[in-house]
């Protein structure tokens, strides 16, 4: 089967269709879901950690683009199911992503601090993509970020979810509404001069957050030689100026 039959079954499913990623099934329209299967196409990540997924439709989408790199790419989803018992199979949830043709990876039935905690976390390695979407409160995102800041690669992309804007949610049951909150530890992050954050408000927003890039090089001149494959030499001084 094509790659694109795999993930265009996501339109297949209205459950998959919500959530605030700007996705739409009228048009096959991914929405946020095309930077999601782009960062991985682009950057290449070995090692993908997705928290939190109502439906799986991110672990779907960023499991999609690791199967299209080929090149042996590995998903970790943390969630423990807190919603319902939609995640507490795991027979279930491996058959939900192999129907995607999602077979490369590992569910984690647990909380990120639980997953802290773990042989599979002390065994990860450098994390390429981090998807940050479990518990929308400030707090909790600070709390998965920091677990993983130490082990993202040099060119490690981090996304949050519902990033921009403070909503009340019932999720979890109507006597235990929570206000979503990741706004604000966004806007912390923005004042870390080690990284750099963009916003898409659209759905409910996600934030990219790269490390920062490194102060400009110094200015260099290109010669023949340069410009054919060789060394770039150093624009000389600027002449002293007249007495
Ligand atoms: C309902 S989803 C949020 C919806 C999401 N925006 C989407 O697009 O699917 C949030 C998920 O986070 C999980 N979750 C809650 N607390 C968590 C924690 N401490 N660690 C990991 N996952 C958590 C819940 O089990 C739930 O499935």
């Amino acid at each position: 089967m094509k790659s694109i039959e795999h993930l265009n079954r996501v339109f297949e499913h209205p459950e998959l269709m919500v959530m605030g990623h700007a996705q739409s099934a009228a048009d096959h329209n991914l929405g946020l879901g095309w930077l999601y299967y782009a960062q991985v196409r682009v950057t290449r990540p070995q090692t993908v950690v997705c928290i939190g997924s109502w439906r799986g439709f991110v672990p779907i989408v960023l499991g999609r683009a690791l199967a299209d790199n080929a090149d042996g790419g590995h998903l970790h989803f943390i969630d423990p199911s807190m919603v319902d018992d939609f995640w507490a199979d795991p027979q279930r949830t491996q058959a939900w992503f192999a129907g995607f043709g999602v077979d490369h990876v590992t569910h984690h039935l647990m909380t990120t601090q639980a997953f802290v905690q773990s042989d599979a976390y002390r065994a990860l390695g450098p994390v390429g993509l981090l998807f940050v979407d479990g518990m929308h409160t400030a707090e909790q995102a600070r709390y998965d970020f920091e677990a993983f800041e130490a082990l993202l690669a040099d060119d490690a992309s981090v996304f949050f979810h519902d990033s921009v804007r403070r909503l009340r949610s019932p999720i979890y049951g109507k006597d235990k509404v929570y206000e979503h909150s990741v706004v604000d530890y966004i806007h912390a992050l923005r004042q870390d001069p080690r990284y750099q954050l963009m916003d898409y408000a659209h759905g409910s927003g996600v934030t990219l957050l790269r490390r920062a890039p490194p102060p400009p090089p110094t200015e260099v001149t290109l010669t023949k030689s340069a410009m054919a494959g060789g060394a770039a030499t150093p624009a000389p001084p600027p002449a002293p100026a007249p007495a």
